[in-house]
C-alpha cells in the first residue's frame, strides 16, 4: 500500500491522551468470556499521557515517568501502545518496515491505578500512527480497532463524560453541563485488574447479581452541572474489592472525607483514590492537606477531551 507513505507525512506526532475516572461502575455477573458486563459512566480527567511517534525501520519502544514510577510498564509485545500499533497495521493489511516507528511514551498517569493508564497510550498510539502513516482512518473504524485492545480504550479516544456498556467498549456521551475538581490520591503500590474483578466474583459467591444500571440520580446531576448532586451519587461495585485487596485503602478514603471532600472513592480497580472538590481553589486546598499527611496526590480538573493530536513544535 503507497497511501501511508504519503510524501508530506509529518516526521513526528505526539498525541496527548487522558486518564479516565469512573464516576459509576456497575458489574454483572461474569460472561462465559469472563469479562463482566458493565454499566458505567466515563470521565476524561486532566491527568496526561504523550505519546511520540517517528518513522523508523522497525519498531522501538521508550517510556518516561513525569512524577509516576514506570518500571512495571512492559517494554516488549506487551505493551497495549506497541499493541495499538500493531493492531492498526494489520487492520490495514500494513507490515514493517512501512509501519516501523520509534516510538517514545512520557506517563503521568499512575501505572497500574484504576485510571486506564496503558488504555490511554494505546488510544493515543492509534491517533499518532494514523496520522504518521497518513491513513485517514475512519473514527468509526478507529473505535473498533481500540476496542479490540481493551475495554477502556475506546472512551479513551472519545473523552468527555460517557456512558460505558458491553465490557465497557460500547460508548455513548452524556449530557454533562458541569465542572468538577478531582483530587487523585496515589497510595503508591498497584492493583491487578483481573485479581479485583475476581476478588468481587468470590465475594458475591452463589449470589446472582442484578444486571449493572447506571444511577438515574447521576446522569441528572450531570445534565444539571451539579457537583453536589455528583458528588452523591458516585458509585463503585469494585470499590468493596479493591478495599479486601488494599485495606489500608479506607483509611487513604476516611482521610480525604476528614480533610473535607464532598466524596470520596476508589478510582476503577484502584488503588488510586478519588476526591471530589467543591471547585479548583477547594481541590489546592484539599489536596496541599493531604500532601501534608504524606499523600502523594495531583488536581485534576475534568470533563476533558479524549486522545488529540498535538501542534508541532
Ligand atoms: O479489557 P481490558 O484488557 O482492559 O481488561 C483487563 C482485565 O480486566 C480483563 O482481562 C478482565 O480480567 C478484567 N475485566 C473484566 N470485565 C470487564 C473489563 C475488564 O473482567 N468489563
Amino acid at each position: 500500500m503507497a497511501e501511508p507513505l504519503l510524501e508530506g507525512s509529518p516526521g513526528s506526532v505526539t498525541v496527548r491522551s487522558p486518564a479516565k475516572i469512573n464516576l459509576a461502575l456497575g458489574v454483572g455477573a461474569p460472561r462465559p468470556d469472563g469479562f463482566h458486563p458493565l454499566a458505567t459512566v466515563y470521565q476524561a480527567v486532566g491527568v496526561y499521557d504523550e505519546v511520540t511517534v517517528r518513522r523508523a525501520p522497525r519498531t522501538t519502544l521508550r517510556v518516561a515517568g513525569e512524577g509516576v514510577d514506570v518500571v512495571d510498564v512492559p517494554t516488549d509485545g506487551a505493551n497495549l501502545a506497541l499493541r495499538a500499533v500493531r493492531g492498526l497495521a494489520e487492520h490495514h493489511g500494513l507490515a514493517e518496515p512501512d509501519t516501523g516507528v520509534e516510538m517514545s511514551v512520557l506517563k503521568c498517569v499512575p501505572v497500574a491505578g484504576g485510571m486506564a493508564g496503558g488504555s490511554t497510550d494505546a488510544a493515543a498510539a492509534l491517533l499518532a500512527c494514523d496520522r504518521l502513516w497518513g491513513l485517514g482512518t475512519s473514527r468509526a473504524d478507529l473505535l473498533r480497532v481500540a476496542a479490540g485492545l481493551g475495554s477502556d480504550v475506546p472512551f479513551c479516544l472519545v473523552g468527555g463524560t460517557a456512558l460505558g456498556e458491553g465490557r465497557g467498549e460500547v460508548v455513548t456521551a452524556v449530557e454533562d453541563t458541569g465542572s468538577y475538581s478531582w483530587v487523585v490520591a496515589l497510595p503508591g503500590g498497584g492493583l491487578s485488574t483481573p485479581a479485583v474483578y475476581r476478588e468481587l466474583d468470590r465475594m458475591r459467591g452463589a449470589q446472582e447479581p442484578s444486571p449493572p444500571q447506571v444511577p438515574g440520580e447521576l446522569l441528572d446531576a450531570l445534565r444539571g452541572g451539579s457537583t453536589v448532586g455528583v458528588a452523591r451519587a458516585l458509585s463503585n461495585d469494585l470499590q468493596q474489592a479493591a478495599l479486601r485487596l488494599r485495606p489500608e485503602l479506607a483509611d487513604v478514603l476516611a482521610l480525604g472525607r476528614s480533610a473535607g471532600a464532598l466524596a470520596a472513592l476508589v478510582s476503577g480497580s484502584g488503588p488510586t483514590c478519588l476526591f471530589l472538590a467543591g471547585d479548583a481553589e477547594h481541590a489546592d486546598r484539599l489536596a496541599t492537606r493531604l500532601r501534608a499527611d504524606g499523600l502523594a496526590c495531583l488536581v485534576a480538573p475534568a470533563p476533558v477531551p479524549g486522545a488529540r493530536v498535538l501542534p508541532p513544535l
